[in-house]
């Protein structure tokens, strides 16, 4: 079983419409896949897989941690509490394929957690300063946030590296990019491409910006779903094609890429 961890600490990167569409994306291809929602605020995924169920739509399973116990340290080495553990174990027990799990944008010990059982990481990033600065600004930085997602991917590492574990892939997912060239975009790309080198990732991806991604939340449809205006528009069959791309890297036999990191 993969598990796939979809995170990094800024909201609204497009972390919960990832993880949604690629688990539509695995259930249509006859996969066993089951959902962790760890956002206990917004309950978006779960939200998805309920609209979902209502409209009769082929939907992954789904789990959700109910019981909280909220770290609301601020500091980057989050306590390991082991409570993720045993339901991913559970998971690959029961059969399931892949398990994709849905982070909030907090260095909670869960997400923590969901880091560090993942065999594949995705991180979603718009073409935006904002989201570049947000998720690798390295430590000491005057742009550094003060809750730091690339000291916790460090912090990942090593524990794995200590207790043994194999090497994880990292992937950072270009989100919504817009379908015209832009000045600032190739400037996010060329720096993008430098921190991938120096913090240890793989940009690999691009997902465009979508009209109908947006309409995720609002009945629960997908683009792999029957197309409500009787046939698939080219934006969905386009979107449909970056989905499988990214499902198909995630099929990679694991362990491709591993930090650079001190
Ligand atoms: N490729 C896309 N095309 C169009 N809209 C998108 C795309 N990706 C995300 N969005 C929209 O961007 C907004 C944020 O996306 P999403 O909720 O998936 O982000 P998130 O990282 O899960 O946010 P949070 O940190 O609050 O959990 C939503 O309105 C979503 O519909
Ligand atoms: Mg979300």
């Amino acid at each position: 079983m993969q598990v796939v961890t979809v995170g990094g600490f800024k909201g609204g990167t497009g972390k919960t419409t990832i993880a949604a569409l690629l688990g539509v994306a695995a259930v249509m291809d006859g996969l066993r896949v089951a959902y962790l929602d760890l956002d206990r605020n917004t309950r978006n995924l779960s939200s998805f897989v309920t609209l979902r169920r209502a409209s009769r739509l082929l939907s992954p399973d789904h789990v959700m941690l109910m019981d909280m116990e909220e770290d609301v340290r601020t500091d980057a080495r989050p306590r390991h509490t082991g409570r993720l553990e045993p339901l991913v174990r559970m998971a690959r027990m029961d059969g399931y394929d892949l398990l994709i799990i849905d982070t909030s944008s907090g260095n909670l010990s869960d997400v923590y957690e969901a880091h560090l059982l993942a065999g594949v990481i995705l991180t979603p990033m718009n073409e935006s300063p904002a989201d570049m600065h947000g998720l690798f600004a390295p430590l000491g930085s005057p742009a550094a946030p003060r809750i730091n997602y690339r000291e916790m991917i460090d912090t990942v590492r090593f524990d794995r590296r200590r207790a043994g574990l194999s090497e994880q892939r990292w992937h950072v997912v270009m989100n919504r990019v817009s379908a015209l060239p832009s000045k600032i975009g190739n400037t996010i790309n060329d720096r993008v491409a430098v921190l991938a080198r120096e913090a240890g990732f793989e940009a690999v991806w691009r997902l465009r910006d979508r009209v109908i991604h947006r309409a995720l939340a609002l009945e629960g449809r997908s683009v792999f779903d029957a197309p409500s205006e009787g046939k698939l528009s080219m934006s969905e069959l386009s979107g449909r094609s970056e989905v499988r791309a990214l499902l198909a890297l995630i099929d990679r036999a694991p362990v491709m890429h591993m930090a650079r990191a001190a």
